[in-house]
């Protein structure tokens, strides 16, 4: 009952476009340490995230700057838990690549945990004008909708340093001029759940090691993985952040089947 209730106040919000209440988030995420640190939204800032995160309707205050700040942390916590039995099995990654980061949050996230990223932490996104996000669907070139000085900006703001953001744009929308191999790649929400992970699939083999693990958040609508049987892989179900309750799966991928196996 108090969830339908909350699921009601939820939708009357969005309608009027009156910011979010936390009781939207998932309380056990939203109770984690707090890696990803939300300056003041300011207007630039909150073009941005609209951009990026159509689905947010933020306003310009502490309450709005609040929510946004514990649900980017809480979203990287719930990935997290559900990655790190596959990542504990291995080396601390030294060399990782985040593809599609957005604002930032996975990268200031996993930057803050130790050793992590030590040999490079790599971005790679691209400044785009509008959202063009399909589900699942085709890759195309003009697909990103990034902005990178608010990017870079974010990382500043939570004193990350020693990330190199690779320009898309000056890739050619290509992964393949990326100075791979990396022990650690993943998209969340990007590649494998806007564009489907099949279109992408072969330059992100290229930038892997024999050791190297990838995850990668998966649409609902890519249900037939098939394009994914010849290469090691498993699914696991995330808790998402927000809207509590709702959870997402993470195609985790590796070159071999014994990075995977428990
Ligand atoms: C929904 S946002 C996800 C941001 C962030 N990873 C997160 O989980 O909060 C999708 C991001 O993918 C980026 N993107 C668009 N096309 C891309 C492509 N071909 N390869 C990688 N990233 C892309 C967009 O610019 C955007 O920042």
């Amino acid at each position: 009952m108090g969830h339908f209730l909350n699921h009601l106040a939820s939708k009357a919000r969005k309608k009027l476009r009156l910011g979010h209440s936390l009781s939207e988030l998932n309380v056990e995420l939203m109770g984690k340490a707090l890696h990803f640190r939300a300056p003041a939204l300011t207007a630039e800032l909150l073009a941005a995230i609209q951009r990026i995160s159509p689905q947010f309707h933020l306003r310009g205050d502490e309450s709005s700057r609040r929510f946004w700040e514990l649900n980017q942390n809480g979203a990287s916590w719930g990935e997290y838990v559900v990655l790190r039995p596959f990542l504990d099995r291995l080396a601390v990654p030294s060399r990782v690549l985040d593809i599609g980061p957005g604002l930032g949050r996975s990268a200031i996230f996993f930057k803050q945990l130790e050793g992590w990223g030590q040999g490079s932490f790599d971005l790679y996104e691209g400044s785009g004008k509008a959202t063009k996000y399909t589900r699942a669907g085709p890759r195309f070139l003009d697909s990103f909708c990034g902005d990178l000085p608010a990017l870079t900006a974010l990382l500043e703001f939570n004193e990350i340093e020693e990330v190199e953001i690779f320009d898309a744009a000056e890739l050619g929308g290509s992964l393949a001029g990326l100075p791979g191999p990396y022990d650690f790649i993943y998209s969340f929400f990007a590649v494998g759940f806007h564009w489907s992970i099949e279109h992408f699939l072969d330059e992100i083999l290229g930038l892997m090691h024999d050791r190297s693990l990838g995850a990668f958040t998966l649409h609902d609508r890519f249900q037939d993985l098939s394009v994914l049987d010849p290469v090691p892989h498993r699914v696991v179900v995330a808790d998402q952040s927000w809207p509590r309750g709702r959870s997402s799966r993470l195609l985790v991928l590796a070159k071999s089947d014994e990075i995977l196996a428990g």
